[in-house]
């Protein structure tokens, strides 16, 4: 009996170890899309499906920067860095007049350091991308490649591979080169049915070829590429044991943050667990302190915000622009400065030097729902 459960115990352990194993060796490829309106996502999907035939091979998918768009705002934003974790890249934007979209040639701008250290040499690349009538989508994917081959990326193409297998009576966005999507095509639904067909077979046939080659280039961490290091933002919230709360919902007809470009803009008043926190007039019902901790507390809440606007990733913010805080104070008042200092220390604190703004201090005569103060603030983001 002691033998039996022995052996039981070995067999237990070899299991788990070789489960272990297997989960360490797993080859992951990342789909990193820019999309619109959704087009190259549907695509995206489609490879990810082929990807993941191979039993082994797990595909994420990832956008190169945060959407309000409700199809696509649960996607997570890839750092530069993480790029070189993965064995192999599916690359899926928009055409943009024959070219990459503004978006993803903006992320692959932000490539030049793991360029200049060789950081994706030798790593698997795939292209797809959604076209809307098509005109230049070919040029498109092959502008696409030109950057991966400067970057020495291993370009898998697509050839005819699928081709006697689709509707031919349709038009298909089907390239030698890599997938694509003819979106403005409306008679079938986009991705049409070979579309997303095509899709799933370069997603399959890529991940052979990474399976293939992994292991034959170097990974290198983005600490061996990097210049200057990144902060990781969250490591700061922990580490100063700031916890950033849930964001406060809209309560009209406006969003809670408003992106224009690189510009992201929050408003926020001292709400805390759904009630104000410390209401009143300063000086009058409530005493400076109190004023201070509701300072606090209202720039919590454009953090938290903030973090929506990012995608959840506090790295993709660049800077703090500009904070304007409104204090319900009496006409007399003159010492507003220092109830908005703890509002730009927390911002400095969590963001460093990046967290350093241009600011504008005043005092109203009421603010809504009694709060003490309301901000207003700007940062630009990736
Ligand atoms: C600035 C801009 C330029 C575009 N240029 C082209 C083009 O050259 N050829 C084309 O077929 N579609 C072009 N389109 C259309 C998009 O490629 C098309 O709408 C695509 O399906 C969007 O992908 P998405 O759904 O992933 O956002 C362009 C769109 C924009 C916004």
């Amino acid at each position: 009996m002691k033998r039996i459960s022995g052996l039981l115990t070995v067999l237990i352990v070899l299991l788990n170890l070789s489960t272990a194993m297997a989960q360490d060796y797993t080859t992951r490829i990342l789909v990193l899309i820019h999309s619109d309106n959704g087009g190259t996502y549907e695509l995206a999907k489609e490879i990810a499906k082929g990807i993941e035939t191979h039993k082994a091979v797990k595909a994420v998918i990832k956008q190169v920067k945060a959407s309000t768009n409700p199809k696509l705002k649960a996607i997570p934003v890839a750092t530069v860095a993480e790029l070189t974790s993965y064995d192999g890249i599916a690359f899926g934007s928009p055409v943009y007049f024959g070219n990459i979209s503004t978006p993803m040639s903006e992320f692959l701008s932000g490539t030049v350091n793991l360029w200049t250290n060789h950081a994706l040499e030798g790593m698997p690349a795939t292209v797809f991308m959604s076209a809307g009538s098509g005109a230049g989508n070919e040029l498109a994917v092959q502008a696409f490649w030109n950057s991966l081959a400067v970057h020495g990326m291993v370009l898998v193409s697509n050839g005819i591979r699928g081709y006697e297998n689709i509707d031919k009576n349709i038009p298909q966005g089907n390239t030698v080169l890599g997938t694509t999507s003819l979106a403005s095509h409306k008679t079938v639904e986009r991705p049409s049915e070979g579309e997303r067909y095509i899709a799933r077979l370069q997603g399959e046939h890529f991940a052979k070829v990474v399976t293939a080659l992994k292991g034959t280039f170097t990974k290198k961490t983005l600490a061996a590429t990097e210049t200057k290091k990144e902060k990781d933002i969250e490591a700061v919230l922990k580490e100063k044991n700031i916890i950033i709360p849930q964001a406060p919902n809209p309560v009209g007809n406006y969003t809670v943050f408003s992106r224009s470009g690189n510009l992201v803009f929050i408003n926020q008043v001292a709400l805390k667990e759904g009630k104000i926190f410390n209401p009143g007039k300063v000086g009058v019902t409530i005493t400076e302190e109190q004023a201070k901790e509701a300072s606090k507390q209202t720039m919590l809440n454009v953090m938290a915000v903030l973090k929506n606007a990012v995608g959840g990733d506090l790295n993709r913010v660049k800077k703090c622009v500009q904070l304007t805080g409104y204090f319900n104070t009496k006409e007399d008042y003159t010492r507003h400065a220092d109830l908005m200092n703890p509002a730009s220390d927390l911002v400095v604190a969590i963001l460093g030097e990046n967290g350093k703004h241009a600011r504008g201090t005043m005092g109203v005569l009421s603010l809504p729902l009694n709060s003490a103060v309301e901000i207003q603030a700007i940062f630009e983001v990736e």
